[in-house]
């Protein structure tokens, strides 16, 4: 009979039972479409006394994963334990130093330290596979590297955070306030152990960080991505952008232009009606934009038990057919550093102004606006509250660096109340 493919899996949680449901659910599918058996051998957790709802009698216990990485009887490390350092980061250099392939779902991972592992895989000879990492049950990582192999990737974006978009579609339909539906999160459990990885941006941008490598050739630079989180959206902002046809998203976007690799993980405004738009809840959605393919756009979970453990199995049965492909789409050595755009793209912005109720108030904004060089699109002014008026304004195309010429000048006038808000509208 054809050899089995061993599994050791580090970390049985969330995702790491899941994987173990379907290996026992699927045993005869995953054996006939891969060709050979995928057995379990070992597993790791912290607490072996705790009841994980699964059969794990079959399979050694090893209290450390380091050791589990290491073992003779498995042929892949499936780390699912999560964390850029500590014991997840000594798994997996364990097993890469050991022969074995190895699946994780861990974006901090190999946002952080992805380079690096990279190049120890292929030393070795060995892959490192990581669908699961960006936008759970998507086969995102599958499309950039396979299907769309044969294209110039000309931009990447999406919705990687599904706890940003639930709460950013429930502020929208539920009326509800951003403190509101944070402990609603948190009630939940959808929030990570630390909610700034969800809320403050970089859950997303250490996917985006993964996406853009594939798409770009570029080392992983998660520190070149400008992340700014949705603490600071008011219900104001999500009625009034709606107002003008958007909707707000924490939206990645990975650009390569002539001014370098731009890589932003933030709060912008999307139309209403574009597929980013009406997205809802907890679903991701990623586009990928090439210079043959045009458009496409990817949909689904992008987190829980079975989306999650489901693109761990694309892996592994990936690994089982004894598909090799580098980690980030191409010899982790040919990677170039990225050259991190120093001004973005020119692009519309969403302004919300408080304006104090006296004359002339308003022309001395559209003048603030007129010195710096942004051109008015769209205005509009809503009823007074007490002694302030609501301005929106969109702008036609702008950079971010003349807008701020703008916004200074807004700080320093007597008419505008308090911090103005600026997003940018992406145009999908
Ligand atoms: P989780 O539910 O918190 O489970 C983590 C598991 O790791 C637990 O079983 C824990 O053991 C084990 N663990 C932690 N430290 C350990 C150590 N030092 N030695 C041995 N085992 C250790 O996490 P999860 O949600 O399954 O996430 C796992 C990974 O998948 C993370 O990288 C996460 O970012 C990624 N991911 C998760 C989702 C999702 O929807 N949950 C989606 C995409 C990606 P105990 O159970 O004994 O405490
Ligand atoms: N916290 C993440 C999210 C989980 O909300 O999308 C999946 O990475």
């Amino acid at each position: 009979m054809t050899q089995a493919l061993r599994l050791g899996i580090a970390g049985l949680g969330t995702v790491g039972v899941g994987v173990v449901k379907i290996v026992r659910r699927h045993a005869d599918l995953l054996q006939a479409r891969t060709g050979r058996p995928i057995v379990i051998t070992a597993v790791s957790a912290r607490d072996a006394a705790k009841d994980r709802g699964v059969n794990l009698s079959d399979y050694v216990w090893e209290t450390d994963p380091v050791a589990l990485a290491k073992r003779d009887d498995i042929d892949v490390f499936v780390e699912l334990m999560g964390g850029e350092n500590g014991p997840a980061k000594a798994s997996v250099e364990a097993a890469l130093a050991s022969g074995k392939d190895v699946v994780t779902a861990n974006k901090a991972l190999l946002a952080i330290h992805g380079q690096d592992l990279a190049e120890q895989a292929e030393a070795t000879g060995r892959v490192i596979r990581f669908e699961a990492a960006v936008a759970g049950g998507i086969p995102v990582i599958k499309s950039l590297t396979e299907g769309l192999a044969g294209n110039e990737i000309t931009r990447v974006m999406g919705v990687m955070n599904g706890t940003c978009n639930y709460i950013l579609t429930r502020m929208q339909s539920q009326e509800l306030g951003y403190n509101a539906l944070f402990e609603e999160c948190a009630q939940l459990g959808y929030l990570e152990a630390d909610p700034n990885l969800d809320v403050g941006g970089i859950d997303a941008a250490h996917k985006l960080a993964l996406l853009s490598s594939i798409a770009f050739g570029t080392k992983p630079n998660f520190d070149g991505i400008q992340i700014e989180g949705i603490q600071h959206i008011s219900l104001d902002d999500i009625h009034q952008a709606a107002d003008m046809g958007y909707r707000i998203k924490l939206l990645g976007v990975a650009q390569r232009s002539a001014r370098g690799l731009e890589q932003r993980m933030q709060p912008c405004l999307v139309p209403s009606a574009s597929a980013l738009g009406q997205l809802e809840g907890g679903t991701n959605m990623v586009v990928i934009e090439g210079d043959a393919v045009d458009q496409v756009v990817l949909r689904g979970p992008g987190a829980g038990e079975g989306p999650t453990a489901s693109a761990v199995m694309g892996d592994v049965c990936d690994l089982a057919r004894g598909l090799q492909i580098s980690t980030f789409g191409r010899p982790a050595t040919s990677l170039q550093e990225a050259t991190p755009a120093i001004t973005g793209l020119p692009a519309p912005y969403y302004l919300r102004l408080a304006l104090f109720d006296k004359p002339g108030a308003l022309a001395k904004v559209a003048a603030i606006l007129g010195d710096a060089g942004v051109s008015i699109d769209r205005m509009r002014q809503y009823g007074h509250s007490e002694s302030t008026a609501p301005v929106l304004i969109v702008t036609h195309k702008t950079t971010r660096a003349t807008l701020d010429v703008a916004l200074e000048g807004f700080r320093a006038t007597d008419v505008v109340s308090g911090e103005p808000v600026a997003l940018r509208i992406e145009e999908v």
